[in-house]
C-alpha cells in the first residue's frame, strides 16, 4: 500500500522538537507516518511511540518498524493514551513532545471506499477506525430534528434544517447509500447562489459534521488532551494541528484553562472548571499557519493552525 499523505506544516513541527537532546515522543496521530520518519531520522530519539486508530497504520509503518528500533505503533484511539503507555515497554517512561496531526489523512479521503468524499463515489461509511458507528446509519435512520443538529453543531451549517428535511424526504424513496447521492441531495437543498459565492462545495460541511460525529472527535481529543500532562516530562511540549474550528477551539480552551489565564469555560468545551491549576505555558500566542508556498504544492493544508503549549 502506498502512503498518499503529504504531511502539512511539517517544518514547522519540526523547528519545535528539541535538537540533540534525547527525546521520548508520542506521534498520537501516525496517518501515513510522515511526522514519525522525519523525527526518527532528524532527532536523538530514545523512543517514539506512534498511535493510531485507523487500522491501515500497521501496513504503513512496517518499512519504519523494519528500520527504527525504538519505534512502536498501537492501533487504537489516542482517547486511550494514558492506558496505551500503561501497557507499552514505555510504562514507566515520561514523554518530551506529544503531537496530533488531527482529522483525516490522504490515505483515507482518497480511497473512495472510506467514504469520507463527497466528490468521490462510495459508500457512506466515514469510520477512521473500527469500532465506531457509520454515515450510513445516520443518514438513513435518525430522525430530522436529531440529524439537523448534528449538521449544525458539527459543521456550523446554516441550512442544517432544510438539509435534514431534504435527508429524510429522499429516504423515504430509497436508503441513501453512496456519498455522492447524499451529496446530490444537499446540494439541491441549498440556494446556488450561496455556495456559488462561498466558492466551497455545498455538501463540505455536512460531511465535516458526519464525519466528525461518526468518530466522536471532538470527546476523543478533548479526553486525550486532559490526559497529556500526567505523562508529559517537564517542558514536554503538546503540538497540536488541527484542520477547523471546532477542533481548534477546543485546544485554545484547553490551552488557556490550563496555563493560569482567566478563561471563561467556552461553549465548545463547557466541561473545563473556569479557574484551574497553572499546568502549561502557551507557546504559540497566535496559531502559526501554513505558508503560501505549502499551500501552493498541497491545497490540503490551507486551513491547517499549529498550537503549542508546554508543562511546566
Ligand atoms: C492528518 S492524519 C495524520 C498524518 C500524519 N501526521 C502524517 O504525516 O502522515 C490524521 C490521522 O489521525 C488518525 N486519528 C484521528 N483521530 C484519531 C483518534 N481519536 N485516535 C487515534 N487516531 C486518530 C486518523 O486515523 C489519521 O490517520
Amino acid at each position: 500500500m502506498k502512503n498518499l499523505h503529504k504531511p502539512v506544516m511539517l517544518k514547522e513541527v519540526i523547528s519545535y522538537i528539541p535538537p540533540q537532546k534525547s527525546i521520548n515522543i508520542i506521534d498520537a496521530t501516525f496517518g501515513g507516518g510522515g511526522y514519525s520518519r522525519a523525527i526518527l531520522k532528524n532527532f536523538n530519539v530514545s523512543e517514539l511511540l506512534a498511535i493510531d486508530r485507523d487500522p491501515i497504520s500497521k501496513i504503513l509503518s512496517k518499512d519504519i518498524s523494519l528500520k527504527f528500533k525504538n519505534f512502536s505503533l498501537v492501533n487504537d484511539k489516542f482517547s486511550n493514551i494514558d492506558k496505551i503507555v500503561k501497557d507499552s515497554r514505555l510504562k514507566n517512561k515520561k514523554f518530551d513532545v506529544i503531537l496530533y496531526d488531527l482529522g483525516t489523512s490522504s490515505n483515507q479521503i482518497d480511497i473512495s471506499k472510506r467514504g469520507f468524499s463527497f466528490s468521490k463515489e462510495g459508500p457512506l461509511n466515514m469510520q477512521m477506525g473500527q469500532d465506531t458507528r457509520n454515515a450510513f446509519e445516520i443518514v438513513n435512520k435518525y430522525d430530522e430534528k436529531n440529524l439537523a443538529k448534528i449538521i449544525f453543531d458539527y459543521g456550523e451549517e446554516r441550512y442544517s434544517r432544510i438539509i435534514a428535511k431534504e435527508i429524510v424526504k429522499n429516504r423515504k424513496i430509497k436508503f441513501i447509500e453512496t456519498t455522492t447521492e447524499l451529496s446530490d441531495i444537499i446540494k439541491q437543498s441549498i440556494p446556488k447562489k450561496i455556495y456559488l459565492k462561498k466558492n466551497i462545495h455545498p455538501a463540505t460541511k455536512t460531511f465535516q459534521a458526519l464525519r466528525i460525529y461518526v468518530n466522536d472527535e471532538l470527546n476523543e481529543l478533548k479526553t486525550s488532551l486532559k490526559k497529556t500532562i500526567n505523562i508529559l516530562n517537564p517542558n514536554g511540549l503538546i503540538l497540536v494541528v488541527s484542520f477547523q474550528s471546532l477542533e481548534d477551539r477546543v485546544v485554545k480552551d484547553f490551552f488557556n484553562h490550563n496555563s493560569g489565564k482567566r478563561w471563561r469555560s467556552s461553549r465548545h468545551y463547557p466541561e473545563l472548571p473556569d479557574n484551574m491549576a497553572t499546568q502549561l505555558k502557551i507557546i504559540t500566542k497566535k496559531p502559526l499557519v501554513p505558508k503560501d508556498s505549502e499551500i501552493l504544492i498541497n491545497p490540503r493544508s490551507r486551513s491547517a493552525k499549529l498550537r503549542v503549549a508546554k508543562k511546566i
